[in-house]
C-alpha cells in the first residue's frame, strides 16, 4: 500500500528531492501528500511546486503563537490523510499539540551526525558539523530518529549512516559527505513505514 506522507522543511530541500525522486521511480511506495513549511519562498517549497505535490506555510508570525501555529499545521496535515511525518531539514521544534492531533501518526527527523553526540536544541546544520570538528571526532553521519514531544534528538534510532572525517575538513566540506548520506538514508528509513504487502491467499 503506498504510504502517504507529509515532509516538513524549512529552507534548501534536497532530502525533499531524495524523497519525490524515490517516490517517482518506484524506488519507494510511498506518496508526498503535502510539503509544509515554516518560512515562506524557501527553494524547498519550488521543489514540491514542480513535482506537482500541494504545499503549505505556517509561519509561527501567522499565527497568535507557536502551539496555534502547530496546531492549524498538524490539522491540516491529519486532513490530507498523512501517516508518517517526515522533519526534513525542519528548524522548528514542534509544540507538544502537534502530537495529541497527531496521536497515532509516526514522526521522524533527520540529524546530520551520528546521534546521541552532536544533537539537542540549537543544533542545526553546520553548527553539528562545527562541533563534529572541534571534538576531534575522526566520524560523523547522519541518522533518522524517531520523534516525541518534548524530546529534541532523543527518540529512538530508524537509521544511520557514517561517514570518515577527514583531515582539511571543514564545515562545508564535512556537511557535504554527510548529506549525500542523508539523501538515501532518509529513504531508507521512510521505507520502513511502508506496510507490508498483504498476503493473498487462495
Ligand atoms: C540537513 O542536513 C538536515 O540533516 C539538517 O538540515 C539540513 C537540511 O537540508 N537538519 C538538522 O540540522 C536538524 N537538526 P535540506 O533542506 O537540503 O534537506
Amino acid at each position: 500500500m503506498t504510504l502517504p506522507i507529509a515532509v516538513l522543511v524549512s529552507g534548501r530541500g534536497s532530502n525533499l528531492q531524495a524523497i519525490l525522486d524515490a517516490c517517482a521511480s518506484a524506488e519507494l511506495d510511498a506518496r508526498v501528500a503535502i510539503v509544509v513549511s515554516n518560512h515562506a519562498g524557501v527553494p524547498a517549497l519550488q521543489r514540491a511546486a514542480l513535482a506537482g505535490v500541494p504545499s503549505a506555510v505556517f509561519t509561527v508570525r501567522a499565527y497568535a503563537d507557536r502551539d496555534a501555529a502547530h496546531t492549524a499545521m498538524a490539522a491540516t496535515i491529519a486532513g490530507i490523510g498523512a501517516e508518517l511525518v517526515v522533519l526534513a531539514g525542519f528548524d522548528h521544534i514542534l509544540a507538544p499539540v502537534f502530537f495529541v492531533r497527531l496521536r497515532g501518526v509516526p514522526v521522524i527527523n533527520l540529524h546530520p551526525a551520528l546521534l546521541p553526540l552532536f544533537g539537542g536544541r540549537g543544533m542545526h546544520g553546520d553548527k553539528v558539523h562545527q562541533a563534529v570538528l572541534s571534538s576531534g571526532a575522526t566520524e560523523s553521519g547522519c541518522t533518522v530518529h524517531r520523534v516525541h514531544p518534548e524530546t529534541v534528538d532523543l527518540g529512538e534510532v530508524v537509521v544511520q549512516r557514517r561517514v570518515p572525517v577527514l583531515p582539511g575538513d571543514d564545515a562545508a566540506t564535512l556537511a557535504a559527505r554527510v548529506l549525500d548520506e542523508e539523501h538515501i538514508a532518509i529513504v531508507e528509513a521512510i521505507r520502513r513505514f511502508v506496510p507490508a504487502e498483504a498476503v493473498t491467499r487462495v
